[in-house]
């Protein structure tokens, strides 16, 4: 954990915690000084319950927590009592979190103005819409297809429900739509920590295991997010692969926890939790 006088802007994502020890983890999540910051990059959990559970702890202990919803998040599973499918399922976390006190990709982006600051963070709903394709599978359902033959699809094709846009890529396109209406006109005169589920860029995800998996990733849209908005640092998650990367200069922090069948073999024990600010 880091200490400091007057706090860190700390980061995690993909806590997952319907496995148990993955709650053993979020309860041992503590901040190292009182002004501690936590974004929580999306994949909290599958049901409302849930991520209920998690973000009321997590806001208990750190003076702000700031969350953007995953793609698990965002699943109607079979067990959740809670039955609300897309937007309104989000809308419905929206709500628990303002009741939690916790920041959501819909509130005013928070200026963090301790150590490293000051910067505007910025939590992103973007989703993904499919245009991170293998090479020579010009459509979405050519690379649709080739995903079902090969056996790696993803369960959002089964649980994340677009209602009421058509598809997935078309909420996305929305989303993308509105979020850059909201950072084109915000006060441009501070560096941005910009925090979504999916990566930003399609880079991360070359090293992936199965790479027909990028179409569920991201969108070639937010390309030249990270330049475009002043990014001192992104934050993302979803791809399990917990790592810090740099593109045109600028830090990317993929901060996973992932399954524990993922951390398990790992040499360092999970839920560290990665410092965005101050730079390390
Ligand atoms: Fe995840
Ligand atoms: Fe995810």
């Amino acid at each position: 954990m880091i200490v400091g006088e007057d706090g860190a802007l700390l980061a995690i994502s993909d806590l997952h915690v319907a496995y148990a020890e993955n709650r053993a983890i979020v309860e041992g999540l503590r901040p190292g000084s009182p002004g501690d910051w936590l974004l929580v990059a999306g994949d909290v959990g599958d049901t409302v319950e849930d991520i209920e559970w998690a973000l009321g702890l997590l806001s208990r202990r750190f003076a702000k927590v700031v969350w953007v919803p995953g793609n698990h998040e965002l699943w109607t599973p079979p067990a959740d009592p809670v039955t609300l499918r897309g937007e309104a399922r989000y809308r419905h976390l929206v709500d628990l979190c303002r009741s939690l006190g916790v920041v959501t990709p819909e509130d005013p982006y928070p200026i963090w103005r301790g150590p490293g600051g000051p910067a505007l963070v910025a939590p992103l709903f973007l989703l993904y819409d499919y245009s991170w394709r293998p090479e020579g599978l010009d459509t979405r359902d050519a690379a649709l297809a080739e995903a079902y033959r090969t056996g790696i699809v993803c369960t959002d094709e089964f649980l994340l429900h677009p209602d009421p846009y058509p598809s997935r890529q078309a909420w996305c396109a929305a989303r993308v739509a509105e979020t850059a209406r909201r950072l084109d006109a915000r006060e441009p005169d501070l560096p941005t920590v910009l925090v979504n589920h999916w990566p930003l860029l399609r880079e991360p995800t070359r090293i992936l295991r199965y790479p027909i998996f990028a179409q569920w990733c991201g969108t070639e849209e937010t390309a030249d997010w990270h330049l475009r908005y002043d990014a001192t640092a992104v934050v993302y998650g979803h791809l399990h692969i917990p790592r810090t990367t740099r593109h045109d200069g600028v830090r990317f922090e993929e901060v996973s926890v992932g399954y524990p069948r993922e951390w398990r073999p790992r040499p360092t024990p999970p839920g560290k939790l990665r410092r965005i600010l101050p730079a390390p």
